[in-house]
């Protein structure tokens, strides 16, 4: 079979390495793909995740025989839509149900109507009107541009100043551009996050091990917000008795919520949790795999990803039974010095040729120069390794990390170290 990724990060790397375990499968092509995926499959690197033209035409030159779309932004622009239009089966949402991640407008509007639980919010489309709201507002409060931006457009002000800063960063400078058009002002709420991944054909749903993201940049949950520094899975604080809960008041209702609209969602639905004092409450939905959750989930999965993304695609996911490795998983993630803000790109990277046979590498900002894996992004690499427990995980990944080497190399010393202290207590 010839199969297409759309993307090229540490999430796409991931991906495709669990795809190639798969006999059936002959060639893997990324779109565009990166320095590190090219070991691993046939990158493109002039055909960006956002040209659905060119890739709708690299797919049907190529023969393609099954697409993975997996970043937002060509599932929200109906990359999925476009590929079926030509009869190639695909894995993720058409653009209608990829709403439910590129406008936050739509998927609290649909939680709301469906009783699903998540924070009580206001929507607005003038400045105005949304700086009297929140002259009587209770601090913190939590604004959000409405459409995708990044993973930056959500913004935590203490008080009313701060409040008016981020209204006007919005909807006045338009430092998202349209995603500001509107915004959700919501209830702060207070708890632990967990991410849960689940694969859904529209009915059927089976969650994958919940995991644990670290979004800043620095030790202790410090300094800026990232596009994340490193993942455990699965979560301590995610329970059976939670998971139970959630899948009957958040999980099934979603889908429910979603084939009522008339837009069944296929695909990776990822949800942002809370454990709150009430219960559990949706943060917010992604329309794909995360990352680097991505980089923990699959190689915690036993069962062929590439026959769980065609049983999405044909609807028969319900018949599928997935099964997971025990043990933990954890990725500690190697960025540019500098990063999130400005950063250099093109250091070359050494790596040692002696991983452990539980370790792997992602790659998510490499590209190839002159023979050489040079840095070209903020988050450069993912470093994963899988045990019986969290402690030997953290333990090995951190020891692999050891094994790359380039010049600003950062990352934290703390991934974690929370979920130990919950297993411990
Ligand atoms: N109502 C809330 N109460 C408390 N914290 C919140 C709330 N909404 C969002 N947050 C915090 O802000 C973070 C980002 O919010 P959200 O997940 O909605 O944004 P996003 O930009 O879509 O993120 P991502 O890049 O992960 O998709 C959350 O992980 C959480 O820490
Ligand atoms: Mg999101």
């Amino acid at each position: 079979m010839n199969l297409l990724v759309i993307g090229g990060g540490g999430r796409e790397h991931a991906i495709i390495k669990k795809l190639k375990e798969n006999p059936s499968v002959d060639v893997i092509y990324a779109l565009p793909g990166n320095g590190g995926i090219a070991a691993d499959a046939i990158c493109v690197s002039d055909i960006g995740a956002k040209d659905i033209d060119k890739i709708v035409e690299f797919a049907k030159n190529n023969k393609i025989d099954f697409a993975v779309v997996a970043p937002d932004d060509p599932l929200a622009l109906g990359c999925v839509d476009r590929l079926h239009e030509v009869g190639i089966p695909c894995f993720g949402p058409d653009a209608k149900a990829a709403r439910i991640e590129a406008s936050k407008v739509f998927s609290k509007n649909l939680m709301k109507k469906y009783n699903i639980p998540t924070a009580s919010y206001e929507v607005f489309d003038d400045s105005q009107k949304a700086l009297d709201y929140l002259k009587d507002a209770k601090f913190p409060i939590v604004i959000k541009a409405d459409g995708l931006a990044l993973g930056k457009g959500v913004l935590i002000p203490q008080n009313f100043a701060e409040a008016e800063d981020a209204v006007k960063t919005i909807m006045e400078d338009k430092a998202f551009g349209e995603s500001g058009n509107e915004i959700v002002i919501e209830e702060f709420m207070t708890g632990p996050e967990v991410s849960v991944l689940a694969f859904t054909d529209g009915t059927a749903i089976i969650p994958m091990v919940s995991s644990m993201d670290h979004k800043r940049i620095g030790d202790n949950d410090t300094g800026l917000n990232t596009g994340g520094m490193g993942t455990i899975a699965p979560n301590p604080y995610y329970t059976k008795q939670l998971a139970d809960e959630c899948m009957q008041t958040i999980f099934l209702p979603t889908l429910a919520a979603m084939r009522a609209e008339g837009c069944p969602f296929k695909g990776c639905l990822y949800f942002g949790l809370m454990m709150t004092p009430n219960g559990p409450r949706v943060i917010e939905y992604n329309c794909r795999f995360g990352d680097p959750e991505t980089q923990v989930v699959l190689p915690l999965l036993k069962t062929d990803l590439l026959t769980i993304m065609q049983a999405v695609e044909n609807e028969t996911l319900a018949q599928l039974d997935v099964e997971w490795h025990d043990g933990a998983a954890a990725c500690i993630i190697i960025a540019s010095g500098g990063y999130p803000g400005s950063y250099q790109k093109g250091k070359v990277m050494t790596f040692e040729d002696n991983l452990a046979d539980n370790v792997v590498i992602y790659h998510a900002g490499s590209k190839l120069q002159d023979g050489n894996l040079v840095t070209n992004g903020g988050r450069v690499l993912g470093v994963t390794a899988r045990a019986d427990s969290l402690a030997q995980a953290l333990k090995d990944a951190y020891k692999a990390t050891n094994s790359v080497q380039f010049e600003g190399k950062y990352m934290r010393s703390d991934i974690g170290k929370k979920a130990l202290a919950v297993l411990e207590d």
